[in-house]
């Protein structure tokens, strides 16, 4: 595993991390705690330290399974999560509601605020240390930005928890380079968590080169596009009740087909380098100028053992231009 700096704020993380997001269950159709503690082990005894998680993912719930699962464990853990999508206020700016992202979660039903006031920020972080049985946390993120909010506001509140010494660096997610430069004039920003994966490449000419530029780590999210990447997701593949997949119109069955082609048309590389088509679009994703780290959900030890390995591939330039043409060839019905 290679690790990379978190910034300018002298934490290495490595490059290939866990999202916490599916073992929190909803959207993801359900969750088995002990199955997802084991698997967030075998992530953790094989150098894949660094967690990222949020209150949102299951309402708690993926936070207090990290929580139990780094017991004992502390110190080889790299631990982020997130504030700004809240459910005890309806300050802000209304985003959801959780039936409407496919429920699975018991019979209770929350709507969702993207809210980032200062007030919301002290609440937040003393909520997630509890659930994550931690005094403090390695990197904290605002996880959507809130249009009600004065930005300078958020970061100040921000800055205050890391002088109070609860948060060692701060992140942005879902954030417009306009907005990272409104956040870095008031004290130091080290990340920004972003949708990117080869299916999702709108922030090269943007987020990226930012990233590069002003010394910040660039997160990847969804990075093998939830599951599409993996060679795992073929046309006859069912997902459970409650999965957001099955509503989702990149997983429809023709766009299944596509992928599936052009998976072959470069699975090529992946077997000179004897790895697996999983493995391969992480190895691609933390290859690409400005992006340090591929944030990649596991639901089972085997899937975080196998993305762990990705963080040891080297892929040369003939390997990625095989993949890009392939990329480029691309049409999805939308
Ligand atoms: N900031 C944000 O707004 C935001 C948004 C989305 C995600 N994130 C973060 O990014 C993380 C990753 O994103 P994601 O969970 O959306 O998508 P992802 O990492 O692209 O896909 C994860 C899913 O792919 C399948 N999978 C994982 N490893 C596999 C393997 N080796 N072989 C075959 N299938 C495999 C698993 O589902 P199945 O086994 O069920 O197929 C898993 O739940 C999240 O957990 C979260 O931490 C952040």
């Amino acid at each position: 595993m290679q690790y990379r700096k978190l910034g300018q704020s002298g934490i290495d993380a490595s490059v290939v991390a866990f999202g916490a997001w599916a073992i929190g269950g909803w959207m993801w159709g359900g969750t088995e705690e002990s199955e997802s503690i084991k698997t967030i082990h075998a992530a953790i005894d094989c150098g894949m330290g660094f967690i990222d998680t949020a209150p949102v993912y299951g309402f708690g719930t993926s936070e207090k399974i990290v929580g139990k699962a780094i017991q004992g464990k502390r110190d080889k853990v790299i631990l982020a999560t997130k504030c700004g999508l809240v459910w005890h206020t309806d300050k802000g700016n209304r985003f959801f509601d959780s039936d409407e992202k496919q429920v699975g979660h018991g019979e209770a039903k929350y709507t969702v605020h993207r809210y980032l006031g200062a007030d919301a920020i002290k609440y937040e972080v003393e909520e997630s240390l509890k659930r994550l049985g931690t005094d403090y946390i390695d990197l904290y993120q605002t996880h959507w930005q809130d249009p009600t909010t004065p930005i300078e506001e958020t970061m100040e509140a921000l800055l205050d928890l890391k002088k109070a010494g609860k948060i060692r660096a701060i992140g942005v997610s879902n954030a417009t380079t306009e907005e990272m430069d409104r956040y870095r004039a008031v004290g130091p920003l080290d990340s920004d968590q972003e949708k990117y994966s080869m299916l999702d490449r709108k922030l090269d000419a943007s987020n990226l080169p930012y990233m590069e530029k002003n010394n910040m780590a660039f997160l990847a999210y969804s990075p093998i596009a939830q599951g599409l990447l993996t060679g795992k997701v073929g046309p006859e593949r069912k997902f459970e009740d409650g999965d957001q997949r099955n509503n989702s119109k990149r997983f429809s069955v023709e766009n299944r087909k596509r992928i599936s082609a052009m998976l072959d048309s470069y699975k090529c590389v992946a077997e000179k380098h004897g790895v697996t088509l999983a493995q391969l679009a992480i190895a691609w994703t933390i290859r690409q100028p400005g992006c340090s780290h591929a944030l990649v959900g596991a639901r089972t030890p085997q899937q975080a053992l196998e993305n762990a390995k990705a963080g040891d591939i080297a892929l040369t330039n003939e390997d990625v231009d095989i993949i890009n043409k392939a990329v480029s060839e691309l049409v999805l019905e939308s």
